[in-house]
């Protein structure tokens, strides 16, 4: 088994509750999802990122943990859990769990204990959270979740004290200045490993400890924990992926990765809503921008980079005329933007483009890192602003065009959120069994490129090179490995475009298009000329000449 797996990946996320009913209650569980592995090991995925499926009120779609050591009975049983794990691995698929390490929920027995003063094990748990008097302590911290809570304290008439939280007033965040705090989430993290997973997504890193006088992001004592945190994993179950959420700009990024022995992952946020940016203005200059900010990272690490995911397209990573920008573009009604960002899917996004669609995962799956796609992006599922919260884009996948979409056999009326249903988008026109039979569908054309990234190493551990030709209207790179070179050609907008690549310090000027096999000759000591239609998009294989072969 290699060690770094990871940069080979390509991960699928799910919603697990969103997914595939198993027992018919119109809830997505993980017997669904064990029945659908055969769907993803044939989309060509290596792996799949489960969101949170313990216990929870579910009121902030289990991430407000009130049990770290079990299922939600929505969701199955641990013992289902380690079937899913065990026919995953059967498939060659991994298994990332998460870890949501900076808050649980109210209702998590052990803020139960801490906030009330009669509570038979409140001397225990007393510091288990963070508590104070006024609320006036760190107000440096910006809230995250602006539409939702004015402030990041919330009074506790119970223990007559104000409790922090950086998101949800029902998720108090932990104290992590208390040594048991620390020691009981690295035994969450064993538990799980005990249960066969192969990686862990660690939710919202920046926010572990707070001090005065700061933001109370990416404090040096949150990434002493992560190092401590990494250490266990590696002495527990060595191979095991970390992986990091930390939504911020790629220089206060590295420091997650350490020395290589903090975090082997990080999403990558600011480099996605500059796919978006440029494709809106049909010009790299976005992208261009902001991989001249992106460090190289230390060996053994890997960037995740993703075009959507369950949480709105977020715009923190962005200037405020960049956010203006990309919400009079991509979210022009109100009820498409939500605190600093936009909630809706891919499909919806782009128009419904196919072409545009293709060309922003040939970026995501030939740029830099490890991509993940977002469940139903793959056949281009709508979403449904006029459910709350985040909730229009965790609507159930649709799998054909029978009742409720083939998610579940239970009355539509039971089940956990409506399928979508409209004209474009709704389950009886996108749907996984009318696309695996349509030769042009999404679908087919995502397992063929997932194909094909899977054969070229380079796509995941290659070096990056950016080109620039003078039409900047075209994103072309090369992706350098000692096994092969890679040529990537991006057209950012919809006319045709025309460029001139000066590549004879790379090769003799031979290439192979990956998707024809088909061969082109350069001359010698000239340029190569290429057309690129609207938003296509061209991969190549540049040869060596067989002299440097043998
Ligand atoms: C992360 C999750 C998001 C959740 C938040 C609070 O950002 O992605 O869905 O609401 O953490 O746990």
């Amino acid at each position: 088994m290699h060690r770094d797996w990871y940069k080979d990946a390509v991960f699928y996320e799910v919603f697990v509750r969103a997914f595939a009913d198993g027992d018919g209650d119109g809830i997505g569980d993980l017997i669904g999802l064990t029945a659908r592995l055969d769907y993803l090991q044939d989309l060509g995925v290596t792996a799949v990122w489960l969101l949170p499926i313990m216990p929870s009120p579910l009121r902030d779609d289990g991430y407000d943990v009130s049990d770290y050591f079990g299922v939600h009975p929505d969701y199955g049983t641990l013992d289902d859990f380690r079937t899913l794990v065990a026919e995953a691995h059967h498939r060659g698929l991994r298994v990332v769990a998460e870890l949501i390490p900076n808050h649980t929920s109210d209702q998590h027995p052990w803020f139960q204990a801490s906030r009330d003063p009669t509570h038979p094990q409140h001397d225990k748990y007393r510091d288990w959270y963070i508590w104070s008097d006024t609320d006036a302590r760190y107000a440096d911290a910006r809230i995250i979740f602006l539409d939702y809570e004015p402030s990041n304290w919330t009074h506790d008439p119970v223990r007559g004290a104000y409790y922090w939280h950086r998101f949800f007033h029902h998720q108090p965040d932990l104290n992590y200045d208390n040594p048991e705090v620390q020691q009981a989430m690295l035994r969450v993290v064993q538990f799980w490993i005990d249960q066969g997973v192969d990686g862990v997504r660690v939710d919202a890193t920046p926010y572990l400890y707070e001090r005065e006088g700061t933001n109370c992001e990416n404090l040096p004592e949150t990434h002493a924990y992560f190092k401590r945190l990494r250490a266990s994993v590696d002495a527990y179950a060595p191979g095991t992926m970390l992986l990091s959420e930390a939504n911020q700009w790629p220089e206060d990024v590295l420091p997650y990765f350490g020395d290589g022995d903090e975090f082997h992952m990080n999403f990558h946020f600011p480099l996605m809503p500059r796919i978006y940016m440029a494709l809106a203005k049909g010009n790299r200059a976005p992208i261009e921008g902001v991989l001249a900010r992106t460090p190289d990272l230390p060996a053994g690490c890997q960037w995740g980079t993703f075009l959507r995911n369950h949480d709105e397209l977020t715009l923190e990573m962005v200037t405020s005329e960049e956010r203006q920008f990309m919400w009079e573009c991509y979210a022009p009604e109100p009820r498409m933007r939500l605190n600093l960002g936009i909630r809706r899917r891919l499909a919806p996004l782009l128009d419904n483009d196919l072409r545009r669609i293709q060309v922003a995962n040939s970026i995501l799956l030939t740029l830099i890192g490890s991509p993940f796609l977002y469940y139903g992006d793959e056949i281009g599922m709508g979403d449904n602003i006029h459910l709350e919260d985040r909730d229009g884009v965790r609507t159930p996948m649709q799998w054909d065009d029978g009742p409720n979409a083939g998610f579940s056999s239970a009355p539509a009326e039971a089940l956990y959120e409506p399928v979508i249903d409209d004209p474009v988008y709704g389950y009886r026109r996108v749907n996984v069994q009318a696309q695996r039979t349509g030769p042009g569908s999404l679908l087919n054309w995502t397992r063929q490129v997932l194909r094909l990234r899977r054969r070229h190493p380079a796509f995941g551990r290659g070096d990056l090179h950016l080109l620039s030709p003078d039409n900047r209207a075209v994103l072309a790179y090369l992706r350098r490995h000692p096994r092969e070179t890679l040529l990537v050609i991006n057209n950012l907008s919809s006319e045709a475009q025309e460029i001139d690549l000066d590549l004879q310090a790379y090769g003799p000027g031979r290439m192979r298009d990956l998707f024809s096999d088909e061969i082109l000759t350069g001359e010698p000591s000239t340029t190569h000329h290429f057309e690129v239609a609207g938003y296509a998009y061209r991969w190549f294989e540049l040869l060596q000449s067989d002299l440097l072969k043998r």
